[in-house]
């Protein structure tokens, strides 16, 4: 007898949209180099994955410039935005790719990606792994550098809006 969860209608991607939103995240400028310009994507689908090694991971979308130059390069760098850069996050969402970095002051160490200087953290990364998870790839990277630039409190994202950091403790 087939059981009632393969029976049920799976979730529609409207669906899966609203429950994922729910979900509260911080939000990330994920950038790396294509050709030797710099490149970079707002990326929400972050999270820790081991502490030793350090690993996180990024999701991208397959359709996701940022794709292609990750793999090829082999670095990307995580900025994690802070609670007053809800314009960067929708300049590096919806902006033409070649004018995300027009005005945006930015460095890189030689070998690393490049680090938004209005970012409070950022996090050089080596790939490890990339894989195709649906229409996203989920790539691993190996963190090999962690620069601190302030102590601003991080943008939020939740219900298709950025929200301000307010501590309940
Ligand atoms: C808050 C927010 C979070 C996002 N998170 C992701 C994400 O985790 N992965 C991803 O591939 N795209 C994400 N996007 C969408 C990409 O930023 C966007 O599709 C991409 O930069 C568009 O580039 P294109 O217009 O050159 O295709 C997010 C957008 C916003 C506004």
């Amino acid at each position: 007898m087939a059981s009632q969860l393969t029976t049920a209608p799976a979730p529609t991607p409207t669906e899966w949209r609203a429950a994922m939103g729910y979900f509260p995240t911080g939000v990330t400028v994920v950038t790396t180099w294509r050709r030797g310009a710099p490149l970079g994507s707002t990326v929400s689908a972050f999270c820790s994955v081991s502490l030793e090694p350090p690993l996180l991971l990024i999701c991208l979308d397959r359709s996701n410039p940022c794709c292609s130059p990750v793999a090829e390069c082999g670095v990307f760098g995580v900025n994690i935005l802070a609670d007053d850069s809800g314009d960067l996050a929708r300049r590096f969402a919806v902006a033409p790719e070649l004018e995300r970095f027009e005005g945006q002051p930015f460095g890189s160490l030689e070998g690393g990606a490049p680090q938004l200087h209005a970012a409070p953290i950022f996090i050089d990364c080596v790939v490890e792994t990339t894989s195709l998870a649906g229409d996203h790839f989920i790539v691993v990277g190996r963190g090999v550098r962690i620069e601190r630039t302030s102590a601003a409190q991080p943008l939020l994202y939740h219900a298709g809006r950025f929200l301000r950091f307010d501590s309940c403790g």
